[in-house]
């Protein structure tokens, strides 16, 4: 028997899920949450996450299920012309963007698990301190450990292995959510429990910056993989029968809980240890020290950071697929010549985060670091933009008529207030907060 979800089957369903969630719950939510002062932050990022997130995954994936093609062949499909060909093409920069970036941060967790397998199988002890600093002021590990996994994407990708490689993933979400449940079930057993989830789940607004509205649109559109249209992807694979919507809430909620284990997770670790200031670094350097101190620590952090680095492993696949259909479907090169080129761009894009990381890691821009710029810079400026010519593009390129039969497919909601509902939101609330969004950004950096 098939096991489905809202019509999808069940491995697809938590393939889609794995896409979604990994590094951007785990590792990058808990930093910009410290980054914007806590509660208040949460309680504007799961706003956006209703208001914006879910209408535009559904959105991204109604287009791929409608079409059935990835992103460029689906501008086409409605409209034949140069400007809509244009965001295709720029949405495929983001995704080659990001991936040289995520590239690198997978490469650290990879560093982490090496390094644990090593104390697991010798019976040492793992000082995380010491590996970060050796990831820090060695850039060439960092660069060896980003080009092998580039090489692992490439093999995958280029031979199409992905479609199992992701359903493998998704089977391992659940033993990860286990793990997760433990450490935060641990974590949460600590005495800075209580002053760590006041701080997380008190919205204090007044800790509120000008960038933080731009924050949570960015993480929400990173952690639910949206502007890249690898949404589109997927839902160009969904059978006709899913019940896209529905699966649209089932991904935004479980990836929403997942921010929030992250956040219970490392917030008492954090208000105990040394290090309050929000870092990129912070979940390398409070798990472990955690991890450390719990009996069986090593199989912990074994088991934490192989399914981190599977999951991380299977988003970058999700990207590179992106980059790669589109390349071979638009420009008649093969998977493997598509994949190398994409590979190569992506490991040339990836010396940013590592030489700023590293070697120019004294450099700073508005006391912050240059790896602290470039996610701002990519996340928090482009691909709202990005997101939003998209939403625009659902919104003015595609005839009504089509999208609210697609919406309605399934039947599942009788009336029609809820695709007027998801219109709405696409026409007017994505809009607004992304150009507000913008403009308050704007407006702190020229304070
Ligand atoms: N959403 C992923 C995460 O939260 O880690 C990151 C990501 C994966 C972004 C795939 C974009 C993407 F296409």
């Amino acid at each position: 028997m098939i096991l489905k979800v809202w019509g999808a089957r069940l491995g697809f369903f938590l393939a889609l899920v794995a896409s979604a969630s990994g590094l951007g719950n785990l590792w990058r939510f808990p930093y910009v949450v410290a980054e914007n002062g806590g509660g208040g932050f949460v309680i504007l990022y799961i706003f956006l996450v209703l208001i914006v997130g879910l209408p535009l995954l559904i959105g991204e994936l109604l287009v791929g299920r409608l079409t059935g093609k990835s992103i460029l062949s689906s501008l086409s499909f409605f409209k034949e012309g140069k400007r809509t060909r244009h965001l295709g093409n720029l949405s495929i920069l983001v995704c080659l963007l990001v991936l040289g970036y995520f590239s690198v941060i997978s490469s650290w967790v990879l560093f982490f698990f090496f390094k644990y397998a090593i104390a697991l199988f010798t019976s040492q002890n793992f000082v995380s301190q010491s590996a970060i600093t050796q990831l820090m002021e060695q850039g060439w590990l960092q660069m060896l450990l980003t080009a092998l996994h580039i090489t692992l994407l490439f093999a995958v990708v280029g031979k199409e292995l992905e479609d199992g490689l992701e359903k493998f993933v998704g089977y391992l979400m659940p033993l990860f959510a286990v793990i997760l449940c433990m450490l935060v079930w641990r974590s949460l057993s600590l005495s800075t429990a209580e002053e760590a989830m006041r701080y997380l789940f008190y919205p204090n607004f007044s800790d509120l910056n000008w960038s933080s509205l731009s924050s949570a649109l960015g993480q929400v559109l990173f952690t639910l993989s949206l502007g890249f249209t690898t949404m589109v992807t997927f839902g160009s694979l969904l059978p006709k029968d899913t019940d896209v919507p529905k699966a649209g809430v089932g991904i935004a909620s479980i990836d929403s809980v997942l921010s929030i284990l992250a956040g219970m997770l490392i917030f008492p670790l954090l208000l105990g240890g040394t290090n309050r200031e929000p870092d990129p670094l912070m979940l390398f350097q409070a798990v472990p020290e955690f991890i450390n101190q719990l009996p069986g620590g090593n199989v912990y952090g074994f088991l934490f950071f192989l399914f981190l680095y599977l999951v991380a492993f299977g988003a970058s696949i999700s990207l590179l697929e992106t980059v790669v259909s589109n390349f071979s479907e638009n420009h008649r090169l093969s998977r493997v010549r598509a994949s190398f080129i994409s590979g190569t761009m992506c490991f040339l894009l990836s010396l940013i985060p590592v030489l700023a990381t590293s070697y120019l890691s004294h450099i700073k821009i508005r006391s912050s670091n240059l790896l602290v710029v470039w996610d701002h810079l990519l996340v928090n400026w482009l691909m709202p933009l990005i997101a939003l010519m998209i939403a625009l593009w659902i919104c003015y390129g595609i005839p009504n008529e089509i999208k609210e039969a697609e919406f309605k497919k399934n039947d599942t909601f009788k009336d029609d207030s809820m695709f007027k509902h998801w219109i709405f939101m696409m026409m007017w609330a994505v809009p607004i907060i992304t150009i507000l969004a913008i403009i308050l950004n704007i407006v702190g950096i020229l304070q």
